[in-house]
This record gives structure tokens, sequence and C-alpha cells, in this order.
């Protein structure tokens, strides 16, 4: 049997709320009328989303998206899949992708190629964390929470088989088998 994976806190709920008021005030001044569409990618952005948008105070929409990167385990297969795609046009739109976590950065690279080709009025991505010793491929991020060292990360909406959405920290695990 392989031992139980260690989680250990990488950033409180009160780092992490300080994270979100930042980030909010850096879209606000530049998003504060401009009426965005918030692009979350699911289901790891759901959480970050939530609290986001709380702290935003003007017009805004919200829209999700569905994406397959990750099976189950810890290792990017590198495909890319549309699950759930958009539900309304976003041609002339002012489009602000809010992910969970960059890390190949595959997953980030085909999402904003899909996005492009619907002719938006702009395409700008905003990462709850960000894990660049992983890179594959270069991603340009615009709004940023976290650099995150090369573990794997969970909580605050991010998971691992489905598991630990619901830390109210950004913790990692060691240990996994
Ligand atoms: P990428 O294509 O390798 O950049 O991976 C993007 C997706 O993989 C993210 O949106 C996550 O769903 C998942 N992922 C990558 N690293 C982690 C991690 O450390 N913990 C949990 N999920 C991860």
């Amino acid at each position: 049997m392989s031992p139980q994976p260690e989680l250990h806190t990488l950033f409180t709920r009160r780092e992490v709320e300080d994270a979100v008021n930042r980030l909010a005030a850096e879209i606000s001044r530049e998003y504060h009328d401009k009426n965005p569409l918030l692009l979350g990618i699911l289901k790891g952005s759901f959480v970050f989303m939530a609290d986001l948008i709380r702290r935003l105070d003007f017009p805004l929409e919200v829209e999700f998206l569905r994406l397959s990167s990750y099976g189950r385990g810890q290792e990017t297969s590198g495909k890319v899949r549309v699950v759930h795609g958009l539900s309304i046009p976003i041609k002339d739109r002012e489009v602000l992708v809010i992910e969970d976590i960059v890390d190949t950065g595959l997953t980030t690279v085909f999402l904003l190629d899909y996005l492009r080709k619907q002719k938006p009025a702009s395409v700008k991505l905003c990462t709850l964390t960000d894990k660049p010793s992983r890179r594959q491929t270069p991603v340009n991020i615009d709004y940023l929470g976290f650099t995150v060292p090369d573990k794997f990360i969970v909580g605050y909406g991010i998971d691992c088989d489905e598991q630990f959405r619901n830390l109210p920290d950004i913790c990692f695990l060691e240990g996994e088998g």
C-alpha cells in the first residue's frame, strides 16, 4: 500500500483573501467601464471566481467553460478538449479568463487560441496560481495571485482526483504514491 499523502499549507486563507483583494483592485482599474465577460475555467476556478466577483463593484458578466486536461492522477496528457463550451457569443467582448493554475501551459495556450478564433475585443488571463517551473510553452499572465513551487497544489477549488476543493487554504500534497 502506498503511504497517505500529507497536506501542507502553502498560503493561508488570510493570504488568499489579501491576494484576491489585490487582484480585484487591479482588475477594477482596467475593466470598471468595459462590462467584461469573466470566463471561469471549470472546475478549478469556481471558488476563486465566486470570491473575486464579489469584490468587483461594476457591471460584468460571468460565464464558465469546462475543459479536460488532467484525467485522474497528476500528469497532464497535453491533449485538451472542450467538454462544455460557451453558451453565449464572445465576439467583440472584453474577455477575462479566470484560471486556477497554469502548470505546463498547454491548457491555457489551447484555450486562448480557441477563444481568439471567436474574435473577442480582447482576451486577458487572470490565474490564482502559476507553476512556472513546469512550463512547456510560454504563457503571458496578466493578473497573478501566487507563484507556486513544483508541488501538487490543492484547496480553494483546486483538486486532486476531485478531493480537497473545499479546503479554505491553498495547500500542497507530499508523499503521493
Ligand atoms: P497545464 O495544461 O499543465 O497548464 O494544466 C492546467 C490544468 O491542470 C489546471 O487548470 C489544473 O486543472 C490542472 N493542474 C495542473 N497542476 C495542478 C496542481 O498542482 N494541482 C491540481 N491541478 C493541477
